[in-house]
């Protein structure tokens, strides 16, 4: 790999633009953020550096980067246009003594800058040191809960530490950062007490700044120890909008449109109708089928003759996402309920468990455990509700709310694949009331309210799980 390309991976390389820096220091300014000192714990070539000295031309400026060149680029920059008040040093965030650093800085601090973007992941396959410590870096437990995952990104660590910094100072915290990330800040913030009075998202264009697809913002945080702590969080669509729609926390959920949940939480409930996903059964090349003039082909290219009893029409979340009609697909369900037997394929539908056998080998190896400790041939995601005729159904991986109504076809319940979640009736006018109740403005704006749109699946049956079914026929 080229030096500079794994100097991007290693170290989430994305030197901010000049102009940009610019712009979200006159935001900070003209949002009323003012410092007397400033830290970029990462600071680059110095975008960050030179703009703050810019818009804040009293303040005490700070700058500490990993890269030795960088820092030599930006000493040379400095020694161009001025340089008093401004102490950059090269460091590795993680071994930097920050508590030494900060007690030598008063209030009010701005924490500013752009920390790198890379998982700790993509460092492991590259045997990266740049990870911290992690038996003594703010200790795992607190980093743990934050991410409850194995693959997070280390800016997340960077701004625990940066979240310390205000434990007993005023200030705020400006970073360019994932939206995700930004998010889980906020709920750290609150899970840890922080002083957090006002939080703020401001989208940015990833792709036109970094040319990196990612949902990104920036993240404004304003720490005041002496008001009262607030952890929503109005986001704005730019930098120049003042339109913003608030996020926070309520109720134990995480809330994407505060306004909208206040009106219309009324519509949250227990419910006794519940989201399913649709069949998993890892080996679509055997156990999904296409029909053609000739009869049925399988994802190996071979024609497959089997009973047609045990097959049932299959819609993909791409067909049920994109609105496509049903392609000729069908799909093999061997069981009626998980665990069940499947010995009696054999007797009853001999042809079919032939078929079964010959690809037996890749059957048998399918890699997830719990297809060894169930009957030959299983698949999950069936119940009762998988052979309801009518079905709601709608794709978790698409970018909206939209609920497809799916009738039977050839006189049998269609089924879906593990990216769909589905609600099933036995009758359609059950199904077309459900429907409407779906598609109706009031739980499209609570469900809506839910779902955060820049997630890799937004919608999820946690959510979908909320709404309240039994008051639904008042609505009709
Ligand atoms: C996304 S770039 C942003 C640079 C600069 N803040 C800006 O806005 O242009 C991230 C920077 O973090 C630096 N970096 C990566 N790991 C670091 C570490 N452990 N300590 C200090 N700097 C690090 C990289 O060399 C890179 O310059």
């Amino acid at each position: 790999m080229n030096n500079k390309i794994r100097n991007k991976k290693e170290f989430g390389d994305f030197q901010t633009p000049d102009y940009f820096a610019i712009q979200v220091c006159e935001k900070l300014k003209n949002i009323g953020i003012n410092a007397d000192s400033i830290i970029e714990p990462t600071c680059g070539v110095g975008a960050f550096v030179i703009a703050s000295r810019k818009i804040f031309p009293d303040a005490e400026i700070f700058g500490y980067e990993i890269n030795k060149d960088y820092v030599e680029i930006l000493d040379n920059k400095l020694s161009s246009i001025g340089n008093t008040n401004i102490h950059i040093k090269q460091s590795d965030f993680f071994s930097t003594n920050w508590k030494e650093n900060l007690s030598k800085i008063n209030d009010k601090l701005l924490v500013i800058g752009n920390l790198p973007w890379v998982t700790n992941s993509t460092q492991g396959s590259l045997r990266s040191n740049n990870l911290p410590e992690k038996n003594n870096f703010l200790g795992f437990k607190g980093v743990d809960a934050i991410t409850g995952k194995a693959n997070f990104d280390i800016s997340e660590w960077m701004l625990i530490e940066n979240l310390s910094w205000f434990h007993n100072k005023n200030g705020t915290i400006a970073m360019l950062v994932k939206t995700a990330v930004a998010r889980k800040i906020i709920a750290y913030a609150k899970k840890s007490n922080a002083h957090l009075i006002n939080a703020s998202i401001y989208k940015i264009n990833a792709k036109e700044l970094f040319n990196a697809s990612v949902d990104a913002c920036l993240m404004v945080l304003v720490f005041d120890q002496k008001s009262t702590p607030c952890y929503d969080c109005s986001v704005f669509d730019s930098l120049n909008t003042t339109d913003c729609t608030t996020i926070g926390h309520r109720d134990g959920l995480t809330i994407s449109n505060l306004d909208d949940y206040n009106q219309l939480k009324n519509l949250l409930g227990s419910s006794s109708i519940k989201w399913r996903s649709g069949i998993k059964h890892d080996l679509s090349s055997v156990m999904e089928l296409t029909r053609d003039e000739r009869g049925y082909i399988n994802g190996l290219g071979e024609y497959v003759d089997i009973e047609p009893d045990i097959l049932y029409p299959l819609m993909k979340g791409s067909d049920i996402g994109s609105g496509n009609e049903w392609r000729n697909k069908f799909a093999i369900v061997t069981q009626k309920a998980i665990g069940m037997d499947t010995s009696y394929i054999r007797e009853k539908y001999p042809k079919t468990w032939n078929y079964l056998l010959s690809h037996s080998e890749k059957l048998d190896a399918r890699g997830s455990s719990i297809y060894k400790k169930n009957p030959r041939f299983s698949i999950f995601g069936v119940g009762d509700y998988s052979f309801k005729m009518w079905k709601i159904a709608i794709c978790s991986l698409y970018k909206n709310l939209s609920f497809r109504l799916v009738e039977p076809i050839e006189r049998k319940p269609v089924q879906f694949d593990d990216t769909v979640y589905f609600i099933s009736f036995n009758s359609k006018e059950e199904a077309e009331n459900a429907y409407s109740y779906l598609t109706s403005d009031s739980v499209q704006k609570i469900l809506n309210s839910l779902i955060f749109w820049g997630d890799k699946r937004p919608i999820k049956a946690s959510i979908l799980n909320l709404l309240k079914w039994e008051d639904s026929e008042n609505h009709h």
